[in-house]
């Protein structure tokens, strides 16, 4: 079998939020997993079952819905049994997708998943896909039609009740052509320049001199 993992990101909870590439994940998938806090594996309180419902009834297409119990505690072992119900679907479905709110870069358990799947499964893991999403607080800014970052200002994004120390990723935006990188420091650094054009390059540390403006770097948080 050649087994296909796709992380789906839903948005922030209209379905015409999904992007087309959630759709076509859809469409293509033989099962959908999605994330239930009901012990009872029901989806009555599931904001991400209603989004898969009313994708599939865009895409006039029904799918077997397979329900993985998160019950969002923090508990390293919860996320384990998480990644067992994925791996035991994947036996039984060969493409499957699992579902997450908003977009999976942000606060989202799938990369928990994904380091606990690396661990016992690795082939599964290296062909494993993530679709991003539009963020909570970018459909938030959209609803209210206030900008979240304009000019020299900066965006912050906050946990509320942190478990612990605080990281940062930064994220760089706007570089001048030719500019010499040095000034943005040391750190996890990834440069993306022209993402999903025909030139697209992703480089996992920080190049030296810009050479587009389509460039952004991510210095992603030590874990
Ligand atoms: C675990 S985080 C997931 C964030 C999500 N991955 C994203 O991209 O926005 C959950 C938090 O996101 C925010 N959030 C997500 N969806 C929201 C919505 N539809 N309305 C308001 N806040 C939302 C809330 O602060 C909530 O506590």
């Amino acid at each position: 079998m050649n087994q296909k993992l796709t992380m789906v990101s839903l948005g922030p909870g209209d379905v015409e939020l999904l992007t087309l590439k959630a759709l076509n994940a859809f469409k293509e998938c033989d099962a959908i997993c999605v994330p239930t806090k009901s012990q009872d594996n029901s989806f009555t309180k599931s904001i991400s079952y209603k989004i898969v419902s009313n994708a599939l009834k865009l895409l006039h297409v029904t799918k077997p819905i397979i329900p993985v119990y998160s019950p969002m505690h923090f508990i390293y072992e919860d996320w384990v049994h998480e990644a067992d119900i994925i791996l035991e679907t994947l036996q039984k479905y060969e493409k499957i997708c699992f579902v997450t709110l908003g977009d999976a870069a942000i606060y989202s358990s799938i990369y928990y998943l994904l380091d606990i799947i690396k661990k016992k499964n690795k082939k599964i893991y290296e062909s494993c896909e993530v679709i991003p999403g539009v963020t909570s607080f970018s459909a938030a800014s959209a609803e209210v039609q206030k900008a979240l970052c304009l000019g020299d200002e900066e965006l912050t994004i906050k946990p509320i009740n942190p478990r612990g120390k605080v990281k940062t990723t930064e994220i760089l935006m706007r570089p001048k052509i030719g500019m010499d990188t040095e000034v943005l420091g040391e750190g996890d650094f990834y440069t993306f320049e022209n993402m999903y054009l025909e030139d697209a390059k992703i480089t996992s540390s920080k190049i030296a001199k810009v050479k587009k403006y389509m460039t952004l770097f991510i210095n992603f948080a030590r874990r």
